[in-house]
């Protein structure tokens, strides 16, 4: 038996990988136990301090249930779930770049007509979203699914404010033959992401803001393409340097312009004044199996 000591304790913590048969996990233990051995010995942290990092991971745990992840949230503030999306969404040129998911998505969004409007309350300045699916080559993209959410004007989602209908700013569109969409919403706002819980604690000792640029966010997938996880980010909006989960690319910024007309806005069933944004998603074809 080899003595666990500061200097061997690594390697004698690994070889009780011996015989761990699958050969993943056994390199994902590997890694992780070697990173986290290099550090403590790096740190030196106190007991004190081990203990209140293990702590803030039960804390972290404890503020997770059906309407809250704590975990997605730290991994999203800690800028690992973006390097995660970077590697395993490496897109050709042309192709709608993809972005961090958030903690905020559900399953079984109601489907809707084109035009249908995504506010169930009515609250916040109107807009008008519209653009094409495509392929690469610029080809429209026919019964493309689009799975779209959003904060409600005071930067809620709905299932963070019981206030709200239930399913308010969340439905999903599926393309005709033109890949086309078009729908109602509302302008969206820079919004906090929550704060009162142990990663809310973690950025205030980091001496960071909590804020998220202006966004829609889209799931955007068709039979034979890989689907997309983004957002569209409003132009101009004061947190786009500084996204407290960093999910904002360039391609991804879009100007939401403002409206005075009374005719157009009629006709789409918006107040007027009104905002417009325009995109086109471009997918990428999945690889053919030989
Ligand atoms: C969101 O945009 O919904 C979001 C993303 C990451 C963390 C929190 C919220
Ligand atoms: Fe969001």
């Amino acid at each position: 038996m080899r003595t666990f000591t500061e200097q061997t304790a690594t390697d004698v913590v690994l070889d009780r990988l011996a015989s761990c048969r699958d050969a993943r996990v056994k390199q994902l233990l590997t890694s992780i136990i070697t990173h986290l051995h290099a550090i403590v010995r790096e740190v030196e942290p106190t007991e004190a301090e081990w203990f209140a990092a293990i702590e803030f991971l039960t804390s972290t745990g404890q503020m997770c249930d059906d309407r809250r992840q704590e975990y997605i949230l730290l991994s999203d503030t800690l800028g690992v779930s973006m390097l995660v999306d970077a590697i395993n969404h490496r897109k050709p040129r042309g192709a709608t770049e993809s972005t961090v998911l958030g903690p905020f998505h559900v399953d079984g969004a109601p489907p809707l007509e084109m035009g249908a409007d995504l506010s169930k309350d009515g609250k916040g300045e109107p807009l008008w979203v519209s653009g094409r699916v495509l392929d690469r080559d610029g080809r429209p993209i026919a019964g493309a699914r689009l799975d779209v959410w959003q904060t409600s004007s005071d930067g809620f989602y709905d299932i963070q404010d019981r206030t709200q209908p239930e399913m308010n700013l969340r439905g999903v569109f599926t393309t005709g033959p033109d890949g086309r969409f078009f729908f109602r919403s509302i302008e969206p706002t820079s919004y906090s992401i929550p704060t009162d819980g142990p990663v809310g604690r973690m950025l205030t000792a980091m001496g960071r803001h909590a804020m998220r640029p202006a966004h829609i966010h889209f799931i955007v997938g068709a039979p034979g393409f890989e689907t997309v996880t983004t957002h569209l980010f409003v132009a101009g909006d004061p947190y786009l340097d500084s996204d407290a989960v960093f999910g904002v690319k360039d391609s991804l910024i879009v100007p939401f312009v403002r409206r005075d007309d009374p005719e157009t806005a009629a006709a789409r069933g918006l107040r007027n004044p009104y905002y417009t944004v325009e995109y086109d998603f471009v997918l990428v074809q999945r690889l053919a199996l030989a």
